[in-house]
């Protein structure tokens, strides 16, 4: 288990799920919930459509953990990736 940005512990073999916060990436990480794997989401979670649906999407999971980050930000990009090392990622931001 490596410590997770979000305080939490994930495991080795976590997915980092980008665009977790959109349409097709909530259903993706849920989907990886559903298998017992470890997720870690990321979305700069914009406003692109209604953010108050994008929030609910993400307290849906208490063992969830998330990072509000903007993929263009490449300093913390590298951050979450350094701290996490995903063993996959799906990459659905857009
Ligand atoms: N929804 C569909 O029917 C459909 C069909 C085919 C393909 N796709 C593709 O699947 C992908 C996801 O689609 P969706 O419908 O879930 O979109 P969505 O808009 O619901 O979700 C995309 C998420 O990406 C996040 N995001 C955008 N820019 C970001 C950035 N710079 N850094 C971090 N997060 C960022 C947004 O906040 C949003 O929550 C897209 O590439 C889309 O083209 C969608």
């Amino acid at each position: 288990m490596a410590p997770s940005p979000g305080g939490g512990e994930v495991g080795l073999d976590a997915h980092l799920v980008t665009g977790a916060a959109g349409l097709i990436g909530q259903h993706v990480a849920e989907r990886l919930f559903a298998h017992g794997d470890d997720v870690i989401g990321l979305d700069v979670t914009n406003d692109y459509y209604d953010v108050g649906l994008k929030e609910a999407r993400l307290a849906r999971h208490p063992g969830y953990r998330h990072e509000r980050v903007d993929l263009a930000d490449g300093a913390a990009e590298a951050r979450v990736f350094d701290e996490v090392a995903p063993a996959r990622v799906i990459h659905l931001a857009a």
